[in-house]
């Protein structure tokens, strides 16, 4: 008897646990069609799926759901609306919406994680698709411009610096930043993804100071040696064994008083653990993605090139997420 209260205790929690779960599905699912915009003057289920060509009893479903959480109200007998939520993501068109994430979590992050159980067993891991997930993997990572833009500019402003190198530049939203402020800089962005680098390329194109390679890193070499290379969410791309070889050549193309920048989650963090390590157990569920560098690895690359791990500062501390400053030994201070 009470064994099955206990059960019954326990199933209601994990049902309650699961909860938030429903906020990030519909919201996806919100964004993922627009739903969210469509429905944002009263409408019928029967309209909207005939006008978007939609099936009405899975609408319907998505409908009752949203009724639920308040993301949607009902305004009349039938009719629907989007609710002013402040936690709703914005429409696909608009730049400052976030569902770019809610699709990141989604379509990746949470298929990947339910591979554990397989790939525990049989270690087939899957493969990371870089043409299908390149162009929202850069956009989500550049969300963390905003905070980690201050701490580039202070290191402008501080140091002699007229050659800033990105590798693994994404869609290039730093160096834009960068050519803005700082017009006398010369940029060049390093991106291996094709369409990535050709959207990057396209969102430079009125900046004269950047140019754009699309490369690998491993086979890059550069034309002059750079006073500053960023490394802005690139280290899990590259495995543990390949990162000493990419930071020395880096440290090699280096100027003298040169430094390299590296943005990254860390394993281990002394904030954010939760986080990190759910982001690296996303990260070694593919064979072409790599577990993230400790406090100790990251120290470790800097001397073996020759550098020295200036300061390492968290960026977002309840993610983990970290801004490192590489210096040659003889090297000024960065920051
Ligand atoms: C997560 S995104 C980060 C984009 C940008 N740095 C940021 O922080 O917003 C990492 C980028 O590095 C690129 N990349 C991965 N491996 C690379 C390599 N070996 N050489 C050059 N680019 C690479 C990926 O295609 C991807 O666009």
């Amino acid at each position: 008897m009470i064994a099955e209260y206990v059960r019954l205790y326990k199933a209601r929690s994990w049902m309650k646990k699961n909860l938030p779960f429903l906020y990030s599905w519909h919201a996806y699912v919100g964004y993922e069609l627009d739903l969210f915009e469509i429905f944002k003057s009263p409408k019928t289920i029967e309209e909207v799926a005939a006008s978007h060509s939609l099936e009405t009893e899975i609408l319907e479903r998505w409908v009752e759901v949203g009724v639920s959480i308040k993301y949607l109200k009902k305004v009349s007998r039938n009719k629907f609306k989007t609710s002013r939520s402040f936690m709703l993501p914005d429409s696909k068109r608009d730049p400052k919406s976030v569902g770019i994430l809610l699709k990141e979590m989604m379509e990746l992050h949470i298929p990947a994680l339910l591979t554990y159980p397989s790939i525990m067993k049989t270690d087939e891991r899957q493969t990371f698709d870089h043409k299908q997930h390149g162009a929202t993997v850069a956009e989500t990572s550049a969300m963390l411009e905003q905070l980690a833009y201050p701490k580039l500019v202070q290191i402008l402003k501080k140091n002699s610096i007229h050659t800033v190198v990105d590798v693994g530049c994404g869609h290039g939203g730093y160096m834009q930043k960068l050519s803005r402020s700082f017009p006398d800089l010369t940029l060049t962005g390093v991106e291996v993804n094709k369409d990535v680098a050709e959207e990057a390329a396209n969102r430079c194109s009125e900046l004269k100071n950047i140019s754009i390679d699309c490369m690998d890193i491993e086979e890059w070499s550069p034309e002059n040696k750079a006073d500053l290379i960023m490394m802005n969410n690139l280290l899990h791309y590259l495995s543990p064994e390949k990162r000493p070889k990419v930071i020395s050549r880096l440290s090699s193309s280096l100027s003298a008083n040169g430094m390299i920048t590296i943005i990254t989650p860390i394993r281990k963090p002394k904030h954010g653990k939760q986080f990190s390590s759910v982001f690296n157990s996303f990260f070694t569920a593919f064979d072409n993605l790599y577990a993230l560098p400790t406090k100790r690895e990251l120290d470790a690359l800097a001397k073996q090139s020759g550098m020295r791990l200036q300061s390492l500062k968290p960026i977002i501390r309840e993610g983990g997420w970290y801004f490192a400053i590489l210096v040659n030994h003889a090297g000024k201070k960065a920051d």
